[in-house]
């Protein structure tokens, strides 16, 4: 098979140096991620310079040497040590000349970097955004491994991104707060969390914590079909109900409800609202008392719980061995029990979402959970 433009599968890249930057959205697990590969390749005596916030710091040439120094004591620690912005894309890269601000492809001038530095490889730990612009290198040259990172758990061709399972653990922990109010008060509680365009979130925390009702964008909502599901509910006597609504969620036949639009990020568009546009109407339609929580960055923030950290190490590791076997233009991967390496064209080129027959949308609906169609 001929490689795609940009997969390089020499399997003899000498590599002495590599780079690393986190991009995107912060998520748990990022600085365990940097700490497997600093280790993995302190220990076969290749130097790694981390690269500062994602590719803002690759086109101004910010960069530090990673030593394990460096990276002792950064398992448990939420965030990245390296910073990372969901902006500055070298490609389209907002740039002061005069008075005026330009949007230019500095592209080059990253390239001609890493060269000058004698950066041999990149590893960029990012989400759809970060590795489609890190795709975009390796289709010029640039020997690229990817890392799955993401909260949303939307990356194509990964069963996990390292940061999901964090995330979930949080908005679960967020439920059983919110039931044990909601059954005190008789209210409908409302808890809305991110997710982005897709419901993994919501759906794997509705169904950790219990949600009577969950709705994710995959599945546009009747308010009907919520309204029934919690009256009938109240008619066999539990006069309260958990609703999980994922941000991207939407009515039949209606729109995304948007925050504000951002221009120059990697997606310009910041969702929210979905929870308190559904709580008013289900007050008007229920006659029930409804309150509203957005737990919103508390999802990113914080340490990464036992799985997460296992994960971001395996790929951290798996991405120094991929550049060490020459295997570009790969991102790292769980399947199965495996880590595996997948081309990054695949994994970039549509946002995975919850398919119809996943089996614990299934497990969900055999069990009577509402999903509102
Ligand atoms: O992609 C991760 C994510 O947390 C989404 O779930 C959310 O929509 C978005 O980032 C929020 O972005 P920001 O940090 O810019 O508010």
């Amino acid at each position: 098979m001929e490689p795609i433009k940009g997969e390089q599968r020499d399997g003899q890249s000498e590599i002495r140096k590599l780079a690393i930057l986190t991009g995107g959205g912060d998520c748990p697990g990022l600085n365990a991620v940097i700490r497997a590969a600093v280790k993995t390749a302190c220990h076969r005596g290749i130097a790694v310079v981390g690269i500062q916030d994602g590719f803002r710091g690759a086109v101004e040439g910010d960069f530090r040497p990673l030593e394990l120094k460096d990276v002792s004591g950064i398992l448990p620690r939420g965030g990245t040590i390296l910073g990372t912005t969901n902006r500055d894309n070298p490609f389209a890269y907002p740039t002061q000349v005069g008075e005026e601000r330009q949007v230019q492809d500095r592209s080059a001038e990253v390239l001609d970097r890493f060269k000058a530095e004698g950066i041999d490889a990149l590893i960029a730990i990012g989400g759809d955004g970060s590795l489609s612009i890190a795709w975009e290198f390796a289709k010029q040259g640039l020997k690229v491994v990817g890392v799955p990172k993401t909260i949303d758990n939307d990356l194509m061709c990964t069963d996990l991104t390292f940061g999901f399972q964090t995330a979930v653990a949080t908005a679960q922990d967020a439920l059983d707060r919110l039931h044990t109010t909601a059954e005190s008060h008789h209210r409908i509680m409302i808890l809305e969390v991110m997710g982005r365009y897709a419901g993994w979130i919501a759906l794997y925390a509705g169904v950790a914590g219990g949600a009577d009702v969950i709705l994710i964008p995959e599945i546009p909502y009747q308010l009907e079909s919520i309204a029934e599901a919690v009256q009938r509910r109240a008619r066999l006597g539990k006069h309260f109900s958990i609703i999980v609504v994922a941000e991207g969620a939407k009515p039949l036949g209606g729109d995304m409800v948007v925050e504000r639009t951002m221009s120059g990020r990697t997606d310009p568009i910041k969702l929210g609202g979905i929870g308190a546009k559904l709580a008013a109407d289900l007050e008007t339609v229920t006659d029930m008392e409804t309150r509203v929580t957005v737990l919103g960055h508390l999802q990113r923030g914080g340490s990464p719980i036992a799985v997460d950290r296992v994960l971001s190490t395996r790929y951290g590791v798996a991405a120094v061995e991929a550049a060490l076997a020459g295997d570009f233009g790969m991102m790292v991967a769980l399947q199965g029990q495996d880590i595996v390496r997948v081309p990054m064209a695949e994994a970039v080129h549509k946002l995975k979402q919850v398919e119809p027959d996943d089996p614990v949308l299934n497990a969900a609906r055999s069990m009577g959970i509402e999903f509102g169609d």
